[in-house]
Formats: C-alpha cells, structure tokens, sequence
C-alpha cells in the first residue's frame, strides 16, 4: 500500500524538542520528513543541528520574500544545511523565483502562495482585491511559469492548484478536530489526501502534548 507522506512542522527553539519530534514521529505506516521554520533555523543550536542531520527529507521554511539579489544569495547561504525543499513566497515575483530556481541545485523549490492563516477578509485588509481562491490559482500559474519544483497551499485549494500545476502539492493548515489556533483555511488529513495533496504538513497536532499518542491518532485517522 502506498505510504502516507507527512512533513512534521518542528516549531520549536528548543533542541531537545526537536531530537523528541524526530525520535517519537519516526513510523513505518508512513513517510516522515522535517520542516525547519524561521524559530528553529534562527536558534543558537538550530544550524548546526540540521547541518549534521543526514539520512532525512529535510525541509528549510524560510519563505523567502525579498528582492531577487537576496533572495539568490540567501539560498546559496544555506547550501550546506543540504535541504531537500526550500520555500519562498510567489509573491516575491517572478524575476526573484526565476533567479532561486537558478541557484537552487538539487533542491526543490517550494512556492508558498497564500498562508493559511488568512481568509477573504484578511487579504481584503492587506489590500488585495482578489478572493483566496482566485489569488491562489493566480500564484499557482505564475508557480508554473517559473517552473517551480512544489506548491504549498491550504487543502481547500489543491484542486483548483491541480488545475494548473502538476507537480507537488505540499497542504499545512491541517487538524484532526475543530481546534483551529491561528488557521483559517482548515482540513482533515483524510480530506487533504482526497483533494490530492501529496504531502501534508502538521504541526501542532503532532509536537503538542504526547508526540507518540499523537501519531497513533494520526494514523487511526489514516485508515478510517
Ligand atoms: O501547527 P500547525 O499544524 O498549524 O503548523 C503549520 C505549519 O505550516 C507551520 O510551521 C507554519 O509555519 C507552516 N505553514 C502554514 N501555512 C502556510 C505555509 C506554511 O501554516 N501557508
């Protein structure tokens, strides 16, 4: 049977929080890589802990967004951390993904369109006329132009992504109940891998509370 694959969000500062995540997450039911966001690539410990980590799918959250000269040299920074995907945001334009696909290597570059933290209203408050799902679509295609290597987007939008852009699609914005936090654009992981996300990330839903308790729940979920 084909394996489930599952990026664990590691949103933490603290390294031993990270080696717990790593060690209580590793399952045979499913295909476990680890995404490094900007807490965790910011600490005093983070950099080197991932530059010695071999034999992972590693993951640099860094969603770049900034003019293409440091967008190209930030990426070529981080070459020794050896990631398997790097994230930058499509809205940093195609000049500046064009420039990250030059220099990405053997990487894959990923192209995060619209956070999932924001709905309708939020993009109507930055100044956006577009609703989410028009937005998306937009950023998709632009994705593709630049011939981007993944997409990350909310599970509510892989089909209308899958419209446009064939490869990867990466969902966060996933919860095994009501619980939301800060998300707006929620699914289940059953629904995210119906809509046809290849990869989902999860969070707190995995390193909050009993980590091990946590993924039997998740793969419960799973085989229903
Ligand atoms: O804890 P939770 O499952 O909500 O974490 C989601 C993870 O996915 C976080 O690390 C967050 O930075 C990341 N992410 C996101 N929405 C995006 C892109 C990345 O939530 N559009």
């Amino acid at each position: 049977m084909k394996k489930n694959k599952i990026f664990v969000a590691c949103d933490t500062s603290n390294l031993n929080k990270v080696k717990k995540i790593i060690k209580y997450t590793k399952n045979k039911k499913l295909i476990v890589g680890y995404k490094f966001g900007l807490e965790f690539l910011n600490s005093k410990k983070g950099r080197t802990f991932i530059s010695k980590l071999k034999n992972e799918i590693k993951f640099g959250d860094y969603k770049l967004s900034d003019i293409p000269n440091t967008v190209r040299s930030s990426i070529k920074a981080v070459k020794d951390l050896k990631f398997n995907y790097i994230t930058i945001h499509i809205n940093c334009g195609f000049k500046a993904l064009i420039e990250a696909k030059n220099v990405i290597g053997n990487c894959k570059l990923v192209g995060v369109t619209t956070l999932t933290s924001l709905n309708d209203k939020s993009l109507k408050e930055i100044g956006f006329d577009k609703k989410v799902k028009e937005l998306v679509f937009h950023q998709a295609k632009l994705a593709k132009k630049a011939k981007l290597d993944a997409i990350v987007c909310s599970a509510q939008e892989v089909k209308i992504v899958k419209k446009v852009f064939k490869k990867e699609i990466i969902t966060p914005g996933i919860r095994l109940n009501s619980k939301k936090d800060d998300q707006k654009r929620v699914l289940t992981p059953n629904e995210a891998y119906k809509n046809g996300a290849d990869w989902l990330v999860i969070g707190r839903d995995i390193s909050k509370g009993n980590i091990k308790n946590n993924i039997q729940n998740l793969i419960n979920h799973l085989d229903k």
